[in-house]
């Protein structure tokens, strides 16, 4: 039987002692939230929410697709993270901290909680912070940004996290649509031994069009040659220490914001994608119990960066929710080299390890044996998220660093699922490799065609969540109309409109969903979400350029690399060098929107394909970029003898 067919069994002992044991159970809980899908959600949000005050009713479908869950209830989700746990776990490791230089910090659970109240302190009574203000993060991967976050929960502000690899301008059009009060940063930070800065590239964003930003609360990290801003910065150092450390926690409401996430779309400028407090909470902590099946003594390590939603909801929300360990990392996995990951593993005796298939793949090339020298024996759990995984990448991660013991839960999700959707139970689904198996219980997953029907096994389709679920995004922020057409203006089922994801997949004769990637357009670059209409509008900004069009292009490390094909504005231009011209507008996207933005190949081409309707066709230029044969009928491009010359531009 080939390696992909194979059906990988949990282990006994293991599922004895899981939360969910078996697929009968799986079956029954899914059975029971088919037949009374409020009655199960009202359930799990009575056993595991600490309510203020009870909600009234569990699912809100008046204004649909703006769905409501949990209305009436009050809680806090700082609360909901710290204080319930004093009582038992007072001096317990709440986050682990190692930095890039190999600096440790160990942050138990009551200084957790002092340290956030603090924290919320100083943004309440010193900025003056108030329920409803948005808060931007901009910051390195530090317990302070832990700290920031969870004190913005305490008292009511909504917090939208920049992720640290964003440029100035970037950052700068989040601070303008969330319409920032306070700016959160650190003076610098570090990757790799060397440092960076941070607080400098805030200042540039401020620079213009941010009026609304008032405070600027900078860490130090003793990084030298900061400006300070009379009135306008201020050192957390000096200011946390002055703070009392109680803060009566906001009573908020199940539905207020909780945060905004900016996330890429196939269209358009990034969208604020909005959280919700109660629903958001509970399948944060609901999902990590479940996919990791983290015990009361177990240490758990996720490798993503704040920036990011796996960040927000696999390092901070969910672990501390159910009072896990929490271990937050600065660094690069390959530094000082590639052992460094299995080297903490070893240390810290991690039990669950959650990563992302490309630094899965970059690892296995950059040190195949290293694992080998580490004592890999404290995994139980190993996860993956943000991509599809090869079943090379798949093998090594199971046989080398799981030790053939350790399921691989694939994780599907995104930014605007708030947590799981769809991945293997490590005590109970039986896994086939790079398959992330089934929906979660409770969710409904469907994968369908765009008339609404169900696609037949083996058929590619468009993978749906057909009813709403409690951590689902709320809305765009500001921008009600794009979210309804973006998630639900798609498909329909049974004539009411449905979570469209963007994703295609494929059901398998057992059951089993295989995810096959976007379907639109918003490529996947080592798990990280980038919309190619961003990038293009960016590459236009450079004076030479007329058109530009960009696509993915598949790629053995990243997943996928972006390609861009150019037109100029006037062929003949003397500009000089293409070399000169490729660099320099990989400089306008590193301005525009970051390094991770930047193009891996860039052609020069003379057109693009079009249709007669102005329409590029991009499926072409994917097929080019390639290398594959033209396979679709071009005779209804406006100029079909473009493809082949723009096939000799690459080639050549
Ligand atoms: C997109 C969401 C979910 C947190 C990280 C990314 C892709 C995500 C998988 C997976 C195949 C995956 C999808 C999805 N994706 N997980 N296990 N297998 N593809 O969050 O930036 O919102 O991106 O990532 O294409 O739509 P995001």
């Amino acid at each position: 039987m080939s390696e992909t067919k194979k059906l990988y069994y949990p282990d006994r002992a293991f599922s004895k002692k899981a939360r969910i044991k078996n697929m009968c159970e799986y079956e029954d809980l899914m059975k029971w939230a088919k037949e009374d899908y409020e009655g199960y959600w009202g359930y799990w949000a009575n056993e595991k929410i600490d309510w203020f005050e009870p909600y009234s009713k569990v699912l809100d479908e008046s204004n649909a697709p703006f769905y409501k869950w949990f209305t009436g209830g009050k809680l806090n989700v700082s609360h909901q993270c710290i204080d319930r746990h004093l009582r038992l776990r007072k001096n317990k490791a709440a986050i682990i901290f190692e930095g890039d230089r190999g600096d440790k910090q160990t942050i138990t659970y009551l200084e957790l909680y002092r340290n956030v109240n603090r924290f919320a302190n100083l943004l309440k009574n010193r900025f003056d912070v108030k329920k409803g203000d948005r808060i931007v993060l901009y910051m390195p991967m530090i317990p302070e940004a832990a700290y920031a976050m969870l004190a913005c929960a305490r008292i009511g502000a909504i917090h939208s996290v920049v992720f640290g690899g964003f440029s100035s301008e970037a950052l700068r059009s989040r601070i303008i649509d969330a319409e920032a009060k306070v700016v959160i940063t650190a003076d610098g930070a570090f990757r790799k031994g060397k440092p960076y800065m941070l607080k400098p590239v805030v200042d540039t964003a401020l620079e213009e069009g941010c009026e609304c930003v008032e405070k600027v609360l900078v860490v130090q990290r003793n990084h030298e040659d900061i400006v300070w801003i009379e009135g306008r910065d201020y050192s957390y150092n000096e200011l946390i220490a002055l703070e009392d450390d109680e803060c009566a926690p906001e009573r908020m409401d199940s539905e207020d914001p909780l945060f905004l996430l900016y996330t890429s779309g196939s269209t358009g400028k990034p969208k604020g994608v909005q959280h919700s407090q109660a629903g958001y909470i509970l399948w944060a902590q609901m999902t990590m119990e479940w996919t990791f099946d983290v015990k009361e003594n177990d240490t758990y390590w996720c490798t993503a960066d704040i920036g990011w939603i796996t960040g927000h909801t696999y390092i901070v929300y969910g672990p501390l929710s159910m009072g896990a360990t929490t271990v937050m990392f600065e660094g690069v996995p390959t530094y000082p080299d590639a052992g460094r990951a299995w080297k903490m593993i070893e240390e810290y005796k991690i039990n669950q390890f959650y990563t992302a298939p490309t630094a899965i793949r970059v690892l296995h090339k950059t040190g195949e044996h290293e694992p080998e020298k580490y004592d890999l024996s404290s995994l139980k759990v190993l996860g993956t998220v943000g991509e599809p995984i090869d079943p090379p990448a798949w093998k090594w991660y199971y046989e080398k660093i799981g030790g053939r013991r350790c399921p691989i839960v694939d994780t599907w999700w995104q930014t605007e699922t708030g947590g799981h959707m769809i991945n293997p139970l490590p005590g109970a689904t039986p896994i086939k490799p790079a398959c992330a198996t089934f929906p979660l219980p409770g969710i409904m997953a469907e994968v369908l065609k765009r008339d609404g029907t169900p696609v037949s096994a083996g058929e590619q389709g468009l993978l749906c969540i057909t009813k709403p679920w409690p951590s689902m995004i709320r809305t765009i922020w500001q921008d009600p109309e794009r979210f309804k057409k973006s998630y639900f203006g798609e498909i329909e089922k049974d004539g009411k409109p449905i979570y469209f994801s963007g994703d295609g997949a494929i059901v398998d004769e057992d059951g089993y969903i295989t995810i096959t990637g976007r379907v639109d357009d918003v490529i996947n670059i080592s798990g990280h979400r980038m919309g190619t209409a961003e990038i293009e509008s960016a590459i236009k900004k450079h004076p030479h350029v007329a058109e530009v069009a960009v696509v993915g292009k598949p790629d053995p490390i990243k997943g996928e690399s972006i390609f861009a094909y150019i037109v100029l504005k006037n062929a003949d231009d003397t500009f000089g060098e293409e070399a000169e011209l490729v660099k320099e507008i990989n400089e306008v996207i590193a301005k525009e929107i970051g390094n991770i933005a930047k193009c891996d190949t860039i052609k020069i081409v003379p057109g693009l394909p079009k249709t007669r309707s102005g329409k590029v066709m991009r499926r072409i230029l994917r097929a080019i970029a390639k290398g594959e044969e033209i396979k679709q009928d071009i005779s209804t491009l406006e100029d079909p003898g473009v493809v082949a010359k723009i096939e000799a531009c690459v080639k050549g």
